[in-house]
């Protein structure tokens, strides 16, 4: 059989054939597009780029390619955007909020914003690649991680899982084991002898068997997956596996909560292997700032826009004095909410959408500790531990091993959490996240440095974690933020099915590089 008959005879998706490599990727990397941003009288055209986070590096550097004069106007001293990494001498003041300046030690860091890549994700990886950004591995699911169902005192329902930190293997491995039991005792019974045929369910129930780790007689009694109570070693000791849950107690356990749900191990964005940049998610914003050097004018805030009768005219701040400048085109990356309070002559429709596209309210607190103790102690090397606190989740670094402190991320929680969470001064978000995570660390109280927290919503310049699309949204406001409004084209993951990945960022921004470059070619 020729591969082409392989694939032409097989009913795999084309995600499947990607993943077994039998299709050549998407060429991420093929945008060559022929260089003609010279206008015919000689003379490069100018493009204006509001905002120096992805969509706007990346529309410079390939604008600049193609022989247009770009330059980027960020109202921040650093470039990256929401792609933030929060090290030792990070400043930052929220709206109504107070400074914060961060005291991790050298070498320890965490990514406030952006945080993973996964591995379909073809452009971003294609940047990292062509940009040199070297890449380790993100680990998302980590079994060895906690379950936390946290009940206030003599609130019955959750039974004896209740305020009690549980290994995921255990739930997992238990869930799997019922599960495939029951199914198999409904295939023994011939619940679905109508539905397969006898050498069908045979094979389904050696399926299950090895999924759920069933005895000879198809029961669940509990498989070392879920971990020892004695580790196997040397000589005479042999391993003795934990004992099983019983099923109605798991049932019980509240684990079903979405907040608990693992789908972050199945679902397609976070599905093994997730990437990271050795050394911080803002080794991306810095490797094109490196290549767009003298074209990224920074503290130069956007203070109006206004379409001329050839192009744009933008003032910003520069020096602290007004500034104009004028442009054949403008790529306009400000998010949303940003845009929504900008002085401009934007039609209605893109006014509308500034105006009635929400954004995610989220945030995280970076916690350094003195000892890596969920390593030494618990195991945990990366992944994520869940609670229906509000801290929502604690994040465990996937780098720097070992090393003497680590930085974990003792937060990073959505919605109603974080409004509530990022309304608190600093010094009460470090307490909560304390107080909330020592309930499953209780090494926190002896090992705890010191911390460094943001609410999305309250950053300047970000005013939200990312845009949030529902269908009636996406039908009445998308479509304004895809035309060009004159010469002002739209980029940024709220322009994307991507929304709140950097891959939305840049896919934006060779759709609003493409446009441009149509429409003078
Ligand atoms: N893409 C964002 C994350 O990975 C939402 O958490």
């Amino acid at each position: 059989m020729t591969r082409r008959d392989f694939i032409h005879s097989t009913s795999a998706g084309y995600a499947s054939l990607l993943a077994w490599g039998l299709l050549a990727p998407a060429p991420a990397s093929a945008f060559n597009l022929p260089p003609n941003g010279v206008s015919a009288t000689g003379k490069a055209r100018r493009v204006v780029i509001l905002g120096a986070g992805l969509a706007g590096l990346a529309s410079a550097w390939e604008l600049g390619k193609l022989g247009y004069d770009c330059t980027v106007l960020e109202a921040r001293s650093r470039s990256g955007g929401r792609v933030w990494t929060v090290r030792g001498g990070t400043s930052e003041t929220e709206l109504g909020g107070t400074a914060q300046t961060c005291r991790f030690d050298d070498g320890y860091y965490f990514n406030g914003g952006a945080a993973r890549i996964p591995h379909h994700h073809q452009l971003t990886l294609q940047y990292c690649r062509e940009l040199g950004v070297p890449l380790e591995i993100f680990n998302g699911g980590n079994e060895a991680a906690y379950l936390y169902n946290d009940q206030a005192e003599g609130t019955t329902g959750t039974g004896s899982f209740a305020n009690r930190r549980i290994r995921v293997k255990e739930y997992h491995n238990d869930m799997r084991g019922y599960t495939a039991e029951l199914l198999t005792k409904a295939l023994d019974q011939g619940a679905l002898d109508k539905e397969l045929t006898k050498e069908d369910i045979e094979k389904l129930v050696d399926f299950l068997k090895n999924e759920g780790d069933l005895n000879t007689a198809h029961l669940y009694k509990g498989t070392n997956r879920r971990g020892y109570k004695t580790e196997p070693g040397a000589g005479a000791t042999a391993g003795i596996t934990t004992d099983p849950y019983g099923l109605t107690d798991i049932l019980r356990s509240g684990f079903m909560q979405p907040v608990f749900y693992n789908v972050g191990d199945y679902i397609y964005e976070q599905q093994t292997t997730l990437l990271q940049p050795v050394g911080g998610m803002d080794a991306i914003p810095k490797a094109f700032e490196k290549r767009l050097a003298g074209k990224i004018l920074f503290n130069a805030p956007v203070t109006e826009l206004r379409k001329t009768e050839n192009g744009v005219r933008v003032v910003h701040q520069k020096g602290g004095k007004p500034t104009e400048l004028l442009a054949d085109f403008c790529v306009c990356t400000l998010p949303l909410p940003v845009l929504k309070n900008l002085e401009s002559d934007l039609s209605g429709s893109v006014k509308r959408a500034a105006d009635f596209v929400p954004y995610i309210k989220t945030g995280k607190i970076g916690l350094q500790f003195k000892r890596r103790f969920w390593e030494e102690d618990d195991g945990i090397y990366g992944g994520i531990s869940r609670t229906n606190m509000d801290i929502n989740q604690i994040w465990y670094p996937s780098f720097g091993f070992q090393k003497p402190k680590g930085v974990l991320i003792g937060y990073y929680n959505f919605y109603s959490r974080a409004e509530a969470v990022g309304a608190l001064p600093v010094a009460e978000r470090q307490k909560l996240a304390l107080a909330q995570g020592q309930k499953i660390h209780p090494q926190y109280a002896t090992e705890f440095d010191n911390a460094f927290s943001l609410a999305w919503h309250r950053i300047p310049y970000s005013e939200g974690g990312w845009a949030l699309y529902d269908d009636t949204v996406r039908r009445k406001q998308y479509p304004a933020l895809l035309e060009p409004d004159g010469a002002i084209y739209f980029a940024g993951e709220h322009t994307t099915y991507l929304t709140a990945w950097m891959a939305g960022a840049l896919t934006s921004a060779r759709r609003a590089v493409e446009a441009i470059h149509a429409r003078v070619g």
